[in-house]
This record gives structure tokens, sequence and C-alpha cells, in this order.
């Protein structure tokens, strides 16, 4: 049982042993217990302070005391943007479920890149990866390219994290900072969900403007894990992920030996179905916009690097309104998956739990047939959409997707088939 801390990117002080913490100075001359004090900055020094993210760390090692890393040759469908292999496709695009694997596979090389935008150089974009795991993971990995937002689908994950250990089952979501070394164990046995690796600017809540103080998600529903460690003197792998390559050491230690933090960049956890939903009291859609949980800003104002937008159970009241998304062509583009029961947009199946869709933009997509028949006739009384939670990441830039993406089975080739068969719109003679 993880004991947390509530809020999200506040600060915190929590040590797992008493008296870890130095008091009133970040790095004394010597750290209580011997302890090695350690700087992790999740933003350039001198961030404004509205938006500046570190911690400090009080562990048994420095981190920097490691051999030299060597390329590691697992994971081989882990990829990092750019995706220039091919073309990016202005088709819409749709994926079954990843199927579990029949070998042992740890989280870690059960990462799959479906696709992904901008560039890991240049600090802007998004890498989009799935993954389908049936096994521990002994070793720890970081990404050294980027923060990561997990959000499982099928079976419960145990992160262990350098800054403690988070819990997180589906209808849940992570957040490991860039650079904080994790593993994840399946207490479920196997395990299937999606990844967002951001390369910009850190997620963060987003304004909410007329809505006033409350609503979306509460910064307090944020669980940030108290400090946890392990004294462990035993051979250790790290991976990490670095301008996309995978690199390789090993310690002899524990890299899991944090005995006491404070500082507002940490992992979290949340939990979806707290999340307030908002929407029309009257007539008309709100834009998917008013589902946003957390975003990451672009340079230009309003329109992000990626938004992470969900689907959640809500009452349908609008009048006079078409009440499933309508049909649309976005500036931005749209990766979407589903975590349960079915979305309001695809009631005529193929887009399941563990799948995936993909609209670039300016590409029109919307309602299918089946949904556009029953949503149009529907009597409009009151209607609690339930059991299902899908959600999106929303990008500025094209997502360009991977060669296994493109060629995988689980591609749906007969996708356009959902939008065929609209009868023409009859003008009165
Ligand atoms: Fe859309």
């Amino acid at each position: 049982m993880t004991d947390y801390l509530p809020g999200f990117g506040n600060h915190v002080s929590t040590e797992a042993v008493p008296g870890a913490l130095p008091i009133g100075r970040n790095s004394p001359q010597r750290p209580p217990h011997g302890l090695y004090a350690e700087q992790l900055s999740g933003t350039a020094f001198t961030a404004p302070r509205a938006e500046n993210r570190r911690s400090w760390l009080y562990r048994l090692r420095p981190t920097a005391q490691h051999p030299a890393f060597t390329r590691y040759d697992g994971a081989p469908l882990f990829k990092t943007a750019p995706f220039d292999a091919a073309p990016p496709s202005p088709n819409r695009l749709r994926w079954d479920p990843l199927p579990m694997p029949t070998e042992p596979t740890d989280w870690l090389d059960g990462l799959v890149t479906t696709g992904g935008t901008g560039n890991v150089a240049e600090q802007s974009g998004v890498g989009i990866h799935g993954y389908a795991a049936n096994a521990d993971m002994e070793r720890a990995f970081f990404s050294a390219d980027g923060e990561l937002l997990i959000v499982p689908q099928h079976g419960r994950l145990q992160i262990d994290t350098e800054l403690g250990r988070l819990d997180v089952a589906p209808l849940q979501i992570a957040l490991i900072p860039r650079g904080v070394r994790f593993r994840v164990a399946l207490p479920d046995g196997e395990a299937r969900g999606y990844v967002l690796e951001n390369y910009g600017a850190l997620l963060r809540l987003p304004d909410l403007g007329p809505i006033g103080a409350n609503g979306l998600a509460n910064p307090r529903d944020f669980e940030t894990p108290v400090a946890w460690f392990e004294d462990v003197d035993a051979p250790t792998q790290i991976v990490q992920k670095f301008q996309g390559g995978l690199w390789q050491t090993s310690l002899d230690h524990s890299p899991f030996d944090v005995v006491a933090w404070h500082g507002n960049l940490a992992p979290c956890r949340y939990d979806l179905t707290r999340f307030n939903t908002i929407n029309t009291v009257s007539f008309d859609h709100p834009d998917p916009s008013i589902f946003t949980v957390l975003t990451s800003p672009s340079d230009t104002p309003g329109t992000a690097n990626c938004d992470f937008v969900i689907f959640p159970p809500r009452w349908m009241v609008a009048e006079d309104t078409f009440r499933p998304p309508w049909f649309h062509r976005n500036v931005m583009s749209e990766f979407m998956g589903l975590i349960a029961g079915a979305y309001d947009a695809k009631e005529g199946g193929g887009f399941v739990p563990g799948g995936a869709s993909l609209h670039n933009q300016m590409n029109g997509h919307g309602p299918d047939q089946a949904t556009y028949d029953k949503a149009s006739t529907a009597e409009l009384k009151p209607v609690k959409i339930d059991g299902t939670m899908a959600f999106m990441f929303e990008t500025r830039h094209v997502v360009r997707t991977t060669e296994w993406a493109n060629s995988s089975p689980t591609m749906q080739l007969d996708y356009d088939d959902v939008w065929t068969g609209f009868p023409k719109a009859q003008l009165p003679k």
C-alpha cells in the first residue's frame, strides 16, 4: 500500500527515514546520514518561477556513479520522431489492439511506437506508443527525451520510481518526469495500454477561463508518492532513451535509493473518474477541448504541442442537437484510444478498447453511419453515457506513423467504409 501526497506541481517534502531531509538548505555541507544531495531539473534553471519545476533528492549514492552506457538492442519497435521513413498519410487510420506477446516481454521491450510529431532534437512534438507486456521489469528505464504519460487500458501497473511507488490501474494515468528512473511490475500478470512521450513543454493543467476556479481535473486529485527506497547492493541494468537511441549500463546497486526528497517535480497518478466533466446544458457542443485533462503548450498561445483529452461518462441533455461528436475537419491532429466501453461516435463497431485511430489535420471524420442514423432520429431525453472512457492526444502537428504502424496486421484496411453510404441530402424541388 502506497501513501500519496495530494496535488500537481506543488512543493512537497517527504522522507522515508526520519531526519533524512535537510531543513533550511538544499545542499548542506554534509546532508543527514551521509546522504548525497542531487538536484533534478525539469525546466531550465532560469524558467519563470510559476513554470519552474525541480526537486532535490537525498540518496545513498549519487546518480553520477555509473559506468559508460553502451547500445541496448531490446525494445525493437520503440521509436522516436522525426518519423520520416515514409510520407505522412492523410488517410484516416485505425488499428486493432496490440496482441499480447507470446514470449516473456517486460513493459520496456513491449513498447511499440505508432507514430508521433515534431523532432526530439528540437524539443517539440510527441511520441505515441502502445505497450503489451507479460513480465515484470527487472531493469530500470528512463527517457532523457521526454516525460511519459502512461494510460493503462488492461491490467494494473506497479511503477517503482526514484521518488516513490505508484499503483496505477486502468482508468488511472501516471506521469513520469523526463529522466526519472522507474521499473514496471504487472500485478495482474499482463498489461496493455498507451504512452505519450512529450518532447515539448511540460504537461500542466489547462487554464479554466470563464469556467472559474474549479472544474475539469482538480489539482488535489493528482497523487504524488511519498519517498520510498530500497537498499540493495545487487547488479541492476539501467536503460535510457537518449535522442531516440537506447543505451544501457549496469549499476552494482539499485537506482531506487532516494531516501528523501522535496520539490515540485515528481511522478504522479490521476484517477480519470475524478474528472469534473463540463458540458452544455442548452444546445450544441462545446469543442472537445472542454474535456482537457493536461496540456503541453507550444510557443503559439492556445495551440498545444499536445493536449490529453478524455471522453468520460456524462449526461447528455442538449436540446435540438446532434449529440455525438459531429462531422468535422480539424487544423490539429487527433490520435484516439479507448480504455473502456464504447465511444459515442463509433456505434458501428471497430473501435474497441485497446485499439486506436488517427485523424490527421484537415481530413474529414466524425460519426459512423450507425451513430448518425441513431443520433439524428433519437428522442432527445436526458441520457447518461456510461461505462466508457475514450481519450485523445491532440497535437498541432501532423502525426507521422511508423513503419510498424503502416504495415501492422492490426491496421484496419476498411476503415474508410464507416463513412460510405450516407444518403445525399434532398433539396426541395
Ligand atoms: Fe475529431
